[in-house]
């Protein structure tokens, strides 16, 4: 009796342990993780501001440009799938797409919509280059 419940109780404490270094981070390959499930969105605003753009608009971007200005840090919230020996530069990389979406909400109106859509653009691609893993 005396050896069940302790076996009960060395299972218990495995499994916990089990799910502090590890459990909940091992994820199905069609699970999102939470930085995607953060970015999501992020995509779809860009896809919104680049149909704007494609259509000559230079109205209409201040409040997508908002939204990712006000989220893309979030990027600094998570552990990055890939090359996490650099994660130290995420930071300013994330500071950057803030800027970069902070112009273009402030170009709303004038010639540089375009522009500041295309630094915005690339200040996604400098991050994921180096910490989106390749679908
Ligand atoms: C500071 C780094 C960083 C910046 C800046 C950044 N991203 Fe990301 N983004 C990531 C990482 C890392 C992933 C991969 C997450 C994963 O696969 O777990 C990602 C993934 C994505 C995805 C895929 C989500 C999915 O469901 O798989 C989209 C869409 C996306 N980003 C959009 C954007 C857009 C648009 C911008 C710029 C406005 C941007 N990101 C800026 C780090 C960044």
């Amino acid at each position: 009796m005396r050896t069940l419940k302790m076996l009960m109780v060395v299972s218990f404490v495995a499994a916990f342990v089990y799910g502090l270094i590890g459990g909940p981070a091992v994820l199905s390959a069609d699970e999102d993780s939470e930085l995607e499930k953060a970015m999501k969105p992020i995509g779809e605003k860009m896809k919104a501001l680049k149909q704007t753009v494609a259509m000559g608009k230079n109205v209409g971007v201040k409040e997508n440009a908002e939204y990712i200005a006000a989220n893309v840090g979030k990027a600094k919230d998570h552990e990055p799938p890939i090359n996490k020996d650099r994660k130290a530069e995420i930071p300013a990389l994330a500071d950057e797409a803030i800027a970069a979406a902070k112009a273009l909400a402030a170009a709303e109106g004038t010639p540089d919509v375009k522009a500041k859509f295309f630094a915005l653009g690339n200040s996604c691609k400098k991050c994921h280059d180096i910490f989106q893993p390749e679908e």
